[in-house]
């Protein structure tokens, strides 16, 4: 099976310290410190409401943090705009896919490329070389990417045909097409059924062990977390309350207090 390649620009560790995010009274994110070292997949874990998704939302500046810091590398990325979160190549999918429900699959992933065209409009309209040869390895990447993610045969179908788990597919391709340094995956499986979701574990998998790509997965299905990732993340009523090798970590007796509701002697 071929491997996709994922040219990446540079190993940098995200580092968050004591982030915090409230709404209202309530804090979603209560002085969270983590670090996401490159080319490490963490899986980020936690009942319903523990502060995942809100999470994601600040690491990809859809939410300004109320308290606390993020840098990557040496720059400070608190509080900065999407657009330049996504320009350093951090990119996220959706707990609902958010796709253009009235254009094609193709067009839909094509969008995740949309940060590499290097010429203007002009040369757009009057479609010259650079515009041409920039669109060719556009279609080319697209191609590949909807290939290995079985969606070949729905190209052209408008995304309102879909159903949810085929949906979810065109997102993960959209975020793949823009070739991540760092991906945020929100439940990336949830809603699939079992033949689809077993046949995206595996290319998740495949991306995951050719070790390009930095990635944070919020899942519930903590088999899908150890297999895809090494490390993980334990959030509870926005606290972190554990991180380590993944295995350890779903051993802990307070994680297995907040998640399962399991209390062990
Ligand atoms: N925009 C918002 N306004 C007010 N409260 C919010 C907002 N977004 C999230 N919350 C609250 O913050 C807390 C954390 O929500 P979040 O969506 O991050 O949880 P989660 O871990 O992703 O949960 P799930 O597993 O159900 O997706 C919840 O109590 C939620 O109700
Ligand atoms: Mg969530």
């Amino acid at each position: 099976m071929k491997t996709l390649e994922m040219p990446l620009k540079g190993d940098v560790t995200l580092n968050l310290e004591n982030l915090s995010v409230s709404f209202g009274g309530l804090m979603a994110l209560n002085d969270v410190t983590m670090s996401l070292k490159p080319n490490v997949w963490n899986g980020l874990i936690g009942p319903n409401g523990a502060g995942k998704t809100t999470l994601l939302n600040v690491l990809s500046g859809f939410l300004v943090p109320t308290g606390g810091s993020i840098h990557l590398g040496d720059e400070n990325m608190t509080g900065q705009s999407t657009q330049n979160w996504v320009e350093r190549g951090i990119l996220r999918g959706f707990q609902m896919p958010r796709l253009l429900e009235g254009e094609t699959v193709f067009v839909n992933i094509m969008l995740g490329r949309h940060r590499f065209l290097s010429s203007g409009l002009g040369a757009q309209i009057l479609r010259l070389p650079q515009y041409m040869a920039d669109e060719k390895r556009d279609r080319d990447a697209c191609m590949e990417i909807a290939e290995r993610l079985l969606l070949g045969d729905v190209l052209e179908e408008p995304i309102s045909n879909l159903t949810f788990g085929t949906r979810r597919l065109v997102e993960i391709a959209r975020l793949l097409a823009a070739e991540p340094k760092i991906a945020l995956f929100d439940e990336p499986a949830a809603g699939m059924d079992p033949d689809l979701r077993h046949e995206l574990v595996s290319i998740l998998a495949e991306i995951q062990s050719a070790g390009k790509i930095t990635a944070v997965l919020v899942e519930h299905d903590v088999d899908l977390v150890r297999r895809l990732c090494p490390v993980s993340h334990v959030l509870d009523a926005g606290r972190l309350i554990a991180h380590g090798a993944t295995d350890e970590v779903l051993g802990l007796q307070q994680v297995q207090q907040a998640y399962f509701g399991v209390d062990h002697d």
